[in-house]
Order: structure tokens, then sequence, then C-alpha cells
């Protein structure tokens, strides 16, 4: 048997937004639920053919993590079991199915409009700032890094979430413009923790967490609660452990075989880079679902259960 795949879902809710990868729909007043579907991108191009299992991995990779970190924050998933959640929302009964796995059920939050991103390695945009300043959203970084080199403190490096096009890295003093001093320093402080027993998880078990963004939500009670996905292959760079070397690009975990077929694809004049892009062989599709299946493995230490989602 396979999976059920999901590209776009349209369920029987008020739609809040449609991400690249995920749908957001209101359940009542005070409710979200986050489904993520297998769809995939690349080179910031979304893919027409879907990734067996990888919205349940980005699903259930989250809902792995804010359980390990119950202690440190509260956090927004009430249920990410699809039986639970259609008790809950009859009018979701007839799509069970596609919910399997891949939806979580969340207390809806006013969310801090800041990307809580924390750095441990010098890479993607922070490495092309530093390369042409020496600078990490103006701050001055010592001299000498290496592309994908560690930082000898994590950086927390804040950024806009940006409603179109990339966001925008930005500096503490910006941050306490945006949510006033005393939740810029709390927001810090949270994802440099949180980062950092991340990154020491993943690290035992053979995966460099580079650098990974958090967002943070006021419960209607005055709490902060961890929201939006948690330490995913989505939000954070993963790179294999075991083919680490400072001094260029990494190859990334979850995405490689991915690229380096589109790269292919581009060397050889069959792709300009832009939508559309070109069909995907199975043989790439598989290969990029074994790495989403092996990261959750990775992380949690156990494989995803792929029967309950069949
Ligand atoms: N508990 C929550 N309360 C309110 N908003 C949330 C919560 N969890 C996630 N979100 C929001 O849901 C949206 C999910 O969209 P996303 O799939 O990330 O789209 P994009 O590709 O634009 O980032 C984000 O804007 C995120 O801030
Ligand atoms: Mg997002």
């Amino acid at each position: 048997m396979s999976p059920t795949m999901v590209g776009t879902t349209a369920l029987p809710l008020p739609s809040v937004r449609r991400g690249k990868v995920r749908d957001v729909y209101a359940v009542g007043d005070g409710r979200l639920l986050l489904v993520a579907s297998d769809r995939v991108s690349a080179f910031d191009v979304v893919m027409r053919e879907l990734v067996p299992y990888k919205g349940a991995v980005l699903t259930q990779i989250t809902a792995w993590w804010l359980r390990q970190f119950e202690e440190e924050i509260a956090h927004h998933m009430l249920s990410v079991d699809a039986d639970e959640i259609v008790a809950a929302t009859p009018a979701l009964r007839p799509h069970v199915q596609q919910l399997r796995g891949r939806a979580m059920l969340c207390r809806r939050t006013d969310v801090f409009p800041i990307e809580c991103v924390v750095r441990g390695y010098i890479s993607g945009s922070a490495w092309k700032e530093y390369k042409t300043s020496g600078t990490l959203a103006g701050e001055q970084l010592p001299p000498g890094l290496l592309e994908s080199a560690p930082f000898t403190r994590p950086i927390f490096s804040p950024a806009t979430k940006a409603e179109t096009g990339h966001d925008e890295n930005i500096t503490m003093e910006q941050m306490r413009g945006v949510v006033g001093a005393a939740d810029a320093a709390a927001l810090e402080t949270l994802a440099r923790r949180l980062y950092e027993r991340g990154r020491d998880v993943a690290a035992s078990r053979g995966i460099i967490i580079a650098d990974t963004k958090f967002e943070f939500g006021r419960a209607p009670d005055g709490r902060v609660l961890l929201i939006d996905e948690v330490m995913t292959p989505d939000s954070s760079r993963f790179w294999p452990a075991d083919q680490y070397a400072p001094g260029r690009t990494q190859p990334s975990f979850d995405k490689q075989p991915l690229r380096d077929w589109l790269d292919t694809e581009r060397r050889a004049g069959r792709w300009d880079g832009n939508a559309p892009p070109p069909t995907l062989s199975d043989a790439v599709v598989a290969a990029t679902s074994e790495r989403y299946l092996d990261a959750f493995r990775r992380i949690t230490g156990a494989p995803l259960d792929t029967r309950a989602l069949q």
C-alpha cells in the first residue's frame, strides 16, 4: 500500500493562509489546523511531484520537539491524532485520510512578527553578508571565518516575517522596536536555549543543525507559546555530520538528491532555474522521501509509523 499524498487541501473550514508547503485553517475562534502537504521546493521553486511521507515527517518532527521542550516552554499543539481532530470537528470526517500524520490542531495565538533565527554555523544569507561586509545584520563578526564554520557562541539573528518575498535580517535594536525590549530579550533567551538543546540531541544522532528558526505567539491568557514548526528540515539547515567540512557549502541532509539532480538538468540546459520545474524521476522522488524518513528516524530515534498513514 502507498500512503495518501496531498498537494493542496480544500477543507471545509475558513482558510487562513496557504504557504509554500502548508495550508492553515481556522477552527472556531481559538484554534488553527496546520496541514503539511507533500509539496517540496528547491531553489525557491515548488516541484510538481509530491514526496511520499514528507508532510507527515514535518508534522511529526515538530510534535516530537514540542514534547521534548515541554518543560522549557508551553506550546500550541493540541492534537496530531487525525481521529481526535475529526471527532472535535465533524465537518472534517470525509477528509480524515488526508489529515493522517500531517495535521496539527493548535491553539491560535497572537504571533510575534519576528522569525527568531539562531545560527550555530555561518551559512546561507549570513555567509553572503559576512563575505561582502564582515557583518551579520550590520553587526561586526570576527575576521577570517570560513564558510560553514561554527560560531564560538551561537548567534541570535532575528528576521522580519515578510508577507511576500524573503525575510529580512534585522538588528536587535530593530527587534526591540517591534516587540519591545522585554519581549525581545525573553524571545532571544528562549530561542537560544531551544536551539542549543536541539542541536545537542541532533549532533548525538549524526545531524548538524546549522541554524533554525522559531516562532512564538501570545496566548489569550498571556503566556508565550512556542508555535509553528519546530526544528524540521524545512525550518532549519540539517547537515549530515559525517560529510561536514568547513570552507565550502555543505550538502543538505534532506534535499541534496533533489538539488543535485536539478543542477544536472540546469547544466545540461534542460532547465533555466525558474518555474515551471522539470519533471522529477521516480528515483529522485524516492531518494528525497527516504531522506525525510531518515531525518525523522535519526532525530527521534525511531522510524515513522508509516503503516498508520496508509
Ligand atoms: N499557533 C499559532 N497561532 C497563530 N499563527 C500560527 C500558529 N502557528 C503557526 N502560525 C502561523 O501560520 C503560518 C504558517 O504559514 P507557513 O506555512 O509557514 O507559510 P510560509 O510559507 O508563508 O512561511 C505562519 O504565518 C505562522 O506564523
Ligand atoms: Mg513559515
